[in-house]
C-alpha cells in the first residue's frame, strides 16, 4: 500500500523501480478498471490459437492484481467475459470459463497474501454451476480480508446492469419521486464501491465495449497499444503516472487566479 511495498517487489535499479518512484500515493486513483483486449490478436502474431492467448493473459491478470494491491488502489475490476462473449465459439468459451476456475484456485494464496477481497459482477446465476462453486469458493475465502477489493466482471453488460439495477429498485418499493443518482447506484452491482477514476483498455481499441457504463461517467481513460498479454507492471504505472496529470474538472472549469480574484 505505498512505495516500499512496491518497491520490495521490484528489482532494484529497474525501469519498473523508477516509474514506481514517480508515483503520487496521496494521488491515486481510488477504483482502476480495465477492458482487457487483443488476446486473440497476440495468439496471431504467434500463429497459435486464440485460446493461447487468454492463457498468457492470466500472466498480465497476476500481474496487475499484485501491483494494484502494493500500489495501494482501493478497487480493481476486470472485464473478462461479456454478456455478448457468449457468441464465440463454444471451445474458447469453455477455455475461458476453465481459466477462470483455474486461476482462482492457483490465485487465492496470493489474494490472500495480499490481503485482497474478491468479488464477481454480472450475471452470475447464468453461469455453469462448477464455475459459480469455484467464484464463491474465492469470495468467501477473502470476505474478511480488508485491502483492495477485486471485481471481475463476468457475465457483465453496462446496459443489463442497469436494467438488472432498474428491476432492483423497482422491487424495492421505492417511490419514484424518491430516485435519485446517489440511491440509483446502491442498486447496482458495484454499490458501496467508489466509480472509476481510470479506465484502461488495451491494444488500441477506442471503445467501452459495455463496461461500467453508468460509472464510467466521469472516468479518465487511457488506451494502450500493447496487447493484454504483454501488459504487465511497468505499463500500470504508466497509465498511473498519465492519470496522475491529467487536469479534472468534472464538467466545471479549472478555477483560473483572475476568477479567484488575483491581481
Ligand atoms: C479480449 O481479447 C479478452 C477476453 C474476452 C477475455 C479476457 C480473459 C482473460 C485474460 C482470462 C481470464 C481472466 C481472469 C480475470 C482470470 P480478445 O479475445 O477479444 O482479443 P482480440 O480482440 O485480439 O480478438
Amino acid at each position: 500500500m505505498s512505495l516500499e511495498k512496491i518497491l520490495a517487489w521490484i528489482p532494484p535499479g529497474s525501469p519498473d523501480e523508477a516509474l514506481a518512484r514517480q508515483v503520487n500515493f496521496d494521488q491515486l486513483p481510488a477504483h482502476v478498471a480495465i477492458i482487457m483486449d487483443g488476446n486473440g490478436r497476440w495468439a496471431a502474431q504467434r500463429h497459435l490459437p486464440r485460446v493461447e492467448g487468454h492463457r498468457a493473459g492470466i500472466d498480465s491478470v497476476r500481474d496487475v492484481v499484485e501491483t494494484s494491491a502494493r500500489l495501494g488502489i482501493g478497487v480493481l475490476t476486470l472485464y473478462a467475459f461479456s454478456v455478448e462473449n457468449w457468441k464465440r465459439p463454444k471451445a474458447e468459451v469453455a477455455m475461458l470459463m476453465m481459466l477462470l476456475k483455474r486461476y482462482i484456485r492457483l490465485e487465492l494464496g496470493t489474494l490472500l497474501k495480499n490481503n485482497i477481497r474478491f468479488r464477481v459482477i454480472g450475471r452470475t446465476d447464468d453461469l455453469s454451476p462448477d464455475v459459480q462453486h469455484e467464484l464463491e469458493i474465492g469470495i468467501r475465502k477473502t470476505e474478511h480480508n480488508t485491502g483492495m477489493l477485486f471485481n471481475i466482471a463476468l457475465n457483465y453488460g453496462g446496459r443489463a446492469e442497469i436494467v438488472d439495477a432498474a428491476r432492483r429498485a423497482i422491487a424495492s418499493g421505492m417511490a419514484p419521486a424518491d430516485l435519485d443518482e446517489a440511491k440509483f447506484g446502491e442498486f447496482l452491482y458495484t454499490s458501496g464501491q467508489p466509480d472509476p477514476d481510470l479506465l484502461i483498455r488495451t491494444s488500441g481499441e477506442m471503445r467501452v465495449s459495455n463496461f461500467l457504463l453508468w460509472q464510467i461517467a466521469y472516468a479518465e481513460i487511457w488506451v494502450a497499444d500493447t496487447l493484454w498479454p504483454d501488459f504487465r507492471r511497468r505499463d500500470l504505472l504508466g497509465a498511473v503516472l498519465d492519470y496522475q496529470k491529467r487536469d479534472r474538472r468534472y464538467g466545471g472549469i479549472k478555477p483560473s487566479p483572475v476568477a479567484l480574484g488575483a491581481k
